[in-house]
């Protein structure tokens, strides 16, 4: 049988080694401000200070791929109120960010449907994503409108659309031409997963992606997540054994 092509080679056990590609769920920013009696807005506005340390946090510990859950599809099901925020957040992040993002060899790259938010914001977006192009210390992968089963249902959609055009055979579909399809086809493999806030869920994120991908869930609410917490998820990482169903 041939192997799978996203199969990967083991390695041993509390081998130390670090990964390339952290994604994170950033979850919790709700309750941090109910607790602090502010509004869920003021949570999301600490979430962004959140996400900017890790991201610099991420190039200092060496990553090559940070992957944050910014916005689900399942998102939309929110009050406009609070959509209206997170657009108003990530409008100004870009803005705000990209300089010091451009400059700090950070390439920008969003995964998701975000061409269905606000033309000025897919504008916006792009126009920092040309401009990190050519960057290749960290990659900061955005998932914005993003569903992990959406993101399959467009693969497979494709791969329907090339077998009946006769541009594949449909039973020799294997794992690798999946993975060419996902959003994440120019992306190393998913290492670690990490969500914060205690909630030990998936919530249709990278679901197919994270088949190897060690998974940390910890009980710090988003705003308060920090270098120190992401270096500690690093290590813990090294001291995980991956088997990658091998003995
Ligand atoms: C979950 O907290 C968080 C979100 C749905 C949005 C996360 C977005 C940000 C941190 C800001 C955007 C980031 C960038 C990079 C611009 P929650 O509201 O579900 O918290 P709760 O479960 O405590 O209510």
């Amino acid at each position: 049988m041939k192997q799978a092509a996203t199969a990967q080679q083991s390695v041993p056990a509390g081998a130390g080694r670090a990964p390339r590609h952290v994604a994170i769920i950033m979850d919790g920013n709700g309750r941090w401000a109910k607790k602090r009696l502010l509004p869920r807005a003021a949570g999301h506005r600490q979430g962004v200070e959140a996400a900017r340390r890790i991201v610099r946090a991420a190039g200092e510990l060496g990553l090559e791929v940070l992957t944050l859950y910014a916005f689900s599809s399942e998102n939309w099901r929110r009050p406009a109120t609070e959509i209206s925020d997170l657009m108003g957040l990530l409008r100004r992040f870009i803005v705000n960010d990209i300089d010091e993002l451009a400059e700090a060899g950070v390439r920008l790259r969003i995964i998701g449907d975000y061409h269905a938010l606000e033309p000025d914001v897919v504008a916006m977006i792009d126009s920092a994503m040309a401009r990190t192009a050519g960057n290749s210390k960290t990659t900061l992968v955005i998932a914005l409108n993003y569903g992990a089963q959406q993101e399959l249902v467009r693969a497979v959609r494709s791969l329907a659309a090339d077998a009946l055009a006769g541009k594949i055979d449909p039973l020799a579909i294997d794992t690798g031409d999946i993975d060419a399809r996902l959003d994440t086809c120019d992306l190393p493999p998913l290492d670690l997963l990490i969500r914060t806030s205690g909630e030990k869920r998936l919530s249709n994120f990278l679901l197919w992606q994270a088949a190897y991908a060690e998974l940390l869930f910890v009980d710090t609410l988003w705003p308060d997540f920090d270098r120190d917490a992401l270096a500690e998820a690093i290590a813990h990482f090294g001291q995980r054994e991956r088997r990658f169903g091998g003995l």
